[in-house]
């Protein structure tokens, strides 16, 4: 397992099947992780008590994925200096575009980075954050290159899969 951990939080439970594909990419990377369902709206507390708490257990880099005003993001991010990586998700009327301009458009000084909206956003923030771990993690600088060996074969299968068709 990675050295470092990280810390992903959503804000509803109905976000966990988008989020999910964050901690599947995690699991497959081998990289150390807590996941818990915190609001910025109807759990503020609780989303600062885990923030604050997140270093000392041992996390360097927090997830968040919220839908809607979504600002759970940028309040995580109000309370910590560890890397914040955001996912804007669909929901409601807007279908993440909402989400997508609360988690981008962050006053300066209080940074979030943002990832796309939905299960391509969730998946790229566990690789993303895989990757600032690997900055000091060598083996999981290599699981991470692997990974991107194995979806470039799976391209290439796909290529020679469609030239034989033809
Ligand atoms: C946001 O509001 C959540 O992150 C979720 O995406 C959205 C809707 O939440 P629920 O009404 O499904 O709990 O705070």
């Amino acid at each position: 397992m990675s050295a470092g951990k990280v810390l992903v939080l959503m804000g509803s439970g109905s976000d966990w099947p988008v989020m999910k594909k964050c901690t599947e990419v995690l699991e497959r990377l081998a990289i150390s992780h807590d996941v818990h369902v915190a609001s910025a709206h109807r759990t503020p507390q609780r989303v600062v008590e885990l923030v604050e708490g997140a270093s000392a257990a041992g996390s360097r880099v927090i997830v968040a994925g919220a839908g809607m005003a979504a600002h759970l993001a940028g309040v995580v991010a109000a309370h910590t200096t560890l890397p914040v990586l955001g996912v804007p998700l669909a929901s409601g009327a807007l279908q993440g575009v909402d989400a997508l301009l609360s988690v981008s458009q962050m006053p300066p000084g209080i940074p979030v980075a943002c990832l796309g909206i939905g299960s391509a956003g969730a998946s790229n923030a566990g690789l993303l954050a895989a990757a600032i771990l690997a900055l000091d993690d060598e083996q999981l600088a290599q699981r991470l290159r692997q990974e991107r060996r194995l979806q470039a074969q799976k391209v290439e299968q796909s290529d020679a899969e469609l030239q034989q068709r033809r």
